[in-house]
């Protein structure tokens, strides 16, 4: 049995007060639910917010890493500098990041690996857009990310790897995919795994839907056999939001 796992990426929101207020609305959801759950708050208030999440069940995650572990990278931060934020998770190959900054499948592979060197579980993102959905590519274009992103790793290594399935139309647009067109994605997915690593290690793997994820939704989608959990953006930002998704995920 796969323990669910609700991740929220605050992209570039949120402020001190947030996590404080989130907390406090969190908390009979956390008592509740058998989920993981990870916030990824920008940057500069993992401090601030690590602070606010200490002895509590609620991990720090980020949502960014360089591929080097230091070096003349101006305003770039390393997985060294966040394991030392006790940062236990990390977003890498948002769609944003390859769209925004032209993260490559290639960089994303070395995000991946630098992580795991370094003991942060990355949340690898993977997606296709609404003109490849259209021209029938999504299933190949995801695959064509899966397989880029963890080539190489040592079938352990894939396995502290955690997928989140984002398909780039649903992100923001209040549009999610069916709890169907997402499932049969997921499956596509954990088949994939399989033939990186084996068919045990793919069953082990948590695969993560995002995409318009709110209190309302989450629980036909969480109900899905193949959704492990969420990795939601606007409403890990509402109090009356998040935490309905939290209660969602039962194990
Ligand atoms: P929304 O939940 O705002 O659609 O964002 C999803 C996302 O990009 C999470 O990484």
């Amino acid at each position: 049995m796969r323990k669910p796992l609700i991740a929220g990426n605050w992209k570039m929101n949120g402020n001190r007060g947030l996590a404080a207020e989130m907390l406090q609305a969190m908390e009979s959801s956390l008592d509740q639910t058998s989920a993981d759950v990870v916030v990824c708050p920008p940057f500069s208030l993992l401090q601030s917010v690590g602070e606010c999440f200490e002895n509590t069940p609620v991990f720090l995650g980020a949502q960014n890493v360089h591929a080097q572990l230091s070096g003349a990278y101006t305003g770039e931060i390393s997985a060294p500098m966040l394991n030392e934020m006790d940062v236990k998770w990390c977003i890498v190959g948002h769609s944003e990041r390859r769209a925004q900054f032209s993260e490559t499948d290639a960089i994303v592979r070395q995000k991946v690996g630098i992580l795991l060197q370094n003991g942060i579980q990355p949340i690898m993102c993977v997606g296709e857009s609404l003109e490849e959905r259209e021209a029938g590519k999504h299933e190949e274009v995801v695959v064509e990310q899966l397989k880029n992103g963890l080539s190489g790793l040592a079938a352990d290594d894939q396995l502290r790897c955690t997928i989140a399935y984002e398909p780039v139309w649903a992100i923001g647009t209040g549009k999610t995919a069916t709890p169907e067109q997402a499932n049969s994605m997921h499956l596509v997915i954990r088949n994939q795994l399989a033939e990186l690593s084996t068919e045990q290690f793919a069953t082990k793997m948590r695969i993560l839907y995002g995409g318009s994820v709110n209190a309302d939704n989450a629980e036909e989608l969480l109900g899905q056999s193949e959704i492990d959990g969420a990795l939601v953006g606007g409403a890990s930002l509402k109090t009356d939001q998040f935490p309905g998704i939290i209660t969602a995920a039962k194990g």
